[in-house]
């Protein structure tokens, strides 16, 4: 099994294509090979390198068992929709399959049966799974109460969904990818970031290394580079995974809790052994984090499994919709720009499903999924709680957290390896102490919609609460829908401010270079 991808190269100079994908992670890369195989000719432009953005990051549970709770759904979009989106889910992991095999795909795909449990004595995650057990019993989806789980925890119900499947994500992609370019016609350039994308006939892609047109345009960036019609609708989480060494069977199924937030489990071969996988943690991208979210899982799995050693650590960022279902389809005011976003934890059948769906609209066939998941659809009222929730955390921060930063001699305690927002002329600014005391020191405003970076201590980034953005400690965008970079900050544009100033040029070899923020 091989997961190291080659650098493609960047684009250089302008070109033509059918179809422009923008990013190559799952969405990407499925939604590519599914178009050339309908004899367009695809260029996939990713900003970084493939499978470098959220594919990497994910536990790639294949299931058709939405994160956002059977029950939850019928009620939100009724019964029939509700199995609409299963199926879609179904249908996906059944894609994934044929091209494992089509394609001699190396990715250990396995059939495994799902659990959605809840712990012995856990009375309102009982109720839980009698409501879900319901709601699959109304849309059809096979479902089996179950008492013993070949995960050894103590339940108290539980639910074993046959069928679901899991694979090595990176091995997939991979697989993809030279599935994708074999024969004419495909190209993917890597380290060329899209700076914006007109619709039209024909649509330009706008990248930092030349022009590309084309007659349609794939958003496969995990969130939307426009600049607020999705993003009112999605809740950018931050999630935690840690792998401990497990005596457990390759194939032992996938699991998951009726806990709020809640955890998920398998298991996956690395190497020569066998790791369990353990998620959760989950909170908002760019909230303050008081605990150490891996020691804290660290010890959820030891307190049900016993110790085992712990092999590796990582987080990632999951996009939720506020009303539980992706958005996938034509982009707002467009007509050539497609989208697909808000997947939640089931990001490896929803980007598939994603695919399947606007490689149908690109040719102007109206998909049968298509309303269900359109991406300009008005939200259900019973989901207009989380729609509001993240909109007035939008507008709280850009209205009042941007005038209410830490006094500006804050940094002089700030320890190597952490990070600082504190405001010079009235303006944040993010100041990072990197490992030898030097400090990097950037503008704190998000450059999407101006909201107030905070600093992420796990990533070591500075993270934007607003609509998910992720910079590096220079300023770099990492994560979208920001396109541009943190601006640096000149401290010598800010002589007269006293404090600060003083307080910094004491650091020991500031870094101070760059435009002004003013600028
Ligand atoms: C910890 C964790 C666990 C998860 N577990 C599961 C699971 O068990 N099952 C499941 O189904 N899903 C899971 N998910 C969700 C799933 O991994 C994601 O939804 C999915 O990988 C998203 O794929 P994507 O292709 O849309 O985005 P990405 O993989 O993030 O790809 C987007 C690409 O676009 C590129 N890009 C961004 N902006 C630009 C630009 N301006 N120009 C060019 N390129 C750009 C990025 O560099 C990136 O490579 C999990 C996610 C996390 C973080
Ligand atoms: S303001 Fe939108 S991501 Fe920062």
């Amino acid at each position: 099994m091989d997961i190291r991808f080659p650098r493609f190269g960047s684009l250089t100079g302008d070109r033509h294509f059918d179809v422009v994908v923008v990013g190559a992670g799952i969405t990407g890369m499925s939604t590519a090979l599914m178009l050339k195989r309908q004899g367009r000719s695809v260029a996939v432009v990713e900003a970084a390198s493939v499978g470098s953005g959220e594919t990497s990051r994910t536990t790639a549970h294949l299931t058709c068992v939405l994160d956002g709770r059977l029950s939850t759904l019928i009620k939100r979009f009724g019964k029939e929709d509700a199995a609409r989106a299963v199926k879609a889910h179904s249908a996906a992991i059944d894609w994934i399959e044929k091209t494992v095999h089509e394609a001699a795909i190396d990715c250990r795909f396995a059939r495994v049966p799902g659990h959605l449990f809840s712990e012995a004595g856990d009375k309102a995650g009982g109720e839980v799974i009698a409501k879900e057990a319901d709601a699959a019993a109304k849309i059809g989806l096979a479902v089996e109460p179950c008492r013993d789980l070949r995960l050894p925890i103590s339940v108290g119900a539980a639910l074993r969904f046959p069928n679901q499947a899991q694979l090595h994500p990176l091995a997939y992609l991979r697989g993809l990818a030279n599935a994708f370019l074999k024969g004419e016609g495909g190209a993917i350039y890597d380290d060329t970031r899209v700076l914006s994308v007109d619709d039209g006939e024909p649509c330009r892609v706008q990248t930092e290394r030349g022009t590309i047109i084309c007659s349609a345009v794939v958003l496969a960036t995990h969130v939307p580079l426009n600049r607020i019609m999705l993003h009112a609708k999605l809740e950018p989480m931050r999630s935690y995974v840690i792998a401990r060494t497990s005596e457990l069977p390759d194939d032992a199924g996938l699991f998951w809790d009726t806990a709020d937030p809640y955890h998920y489990w398998r298991t996956a071969r690395l190497g020569d052994e066998t790791l369990l996988l353990v998620g959760g943690r989950d909170h908002g991208v760019g909230e303050p984090q008081q605990e150490d979210n891996f020691a804290a899982l660290e010890q959820h799995a030891r307190e049900r499994l016993g110790e085992a050693e712990v092999r590796y650590r990582w987080s990632g960022q999951i996009m939720e919709p506020v009303d539980g279902l992706p958005f996938i389809g034509h982009n707002a005011f467009c007509t050539r720009v497609f989208v697909a976003t808000g997947y939640s934890g089931n990001g490896m059948t929803g980007a598939t499903a994603a695919g399947l769906i606007m490689c149908g609209e690109i040719e102007g066939a109206k998909h049968p999924l298509a309303q269900v998941f359109s991406a300009t659809r008005g939200t259900p009222v019973a989901s207009v709680k989380g729609f509001v929730r993240q909109n007035a955390l939008a507008a709280k921060n850009v209205l009042f957290d941007r005038r209410r930063m830490g006094k500006p001699e804050n940094v002089d305690d700030l320890a190597p390896n952490d990070g600082r927002v504190v405001r010079v002329d009235g303006q944040p600014v993010a100041v990072f102490k990197k490992p030898d005391g030097r400090l990097e020191i950037v503008s704190a405003v998000c450059t999407h919609l101006g909201c107030v970076v905070n600093f992420n201590g796990t990533e070591k980034t500075w993270d934007c609460p607003c609509h998910g953005s992720r910079f590096a400690t220079d300023g770099t965008v990492l994560h979208g829908p920001a396109v541009e970079a943190l601006a640096p900050h000149d401290l010598d544009t800010h002589d007269k401010e006293g404090a600060l100033v003083e307080t910094i040029l004491r650091a020991p070899g500031a870094l101070m270079t760059g435009r002004p923020l003013a600028e």
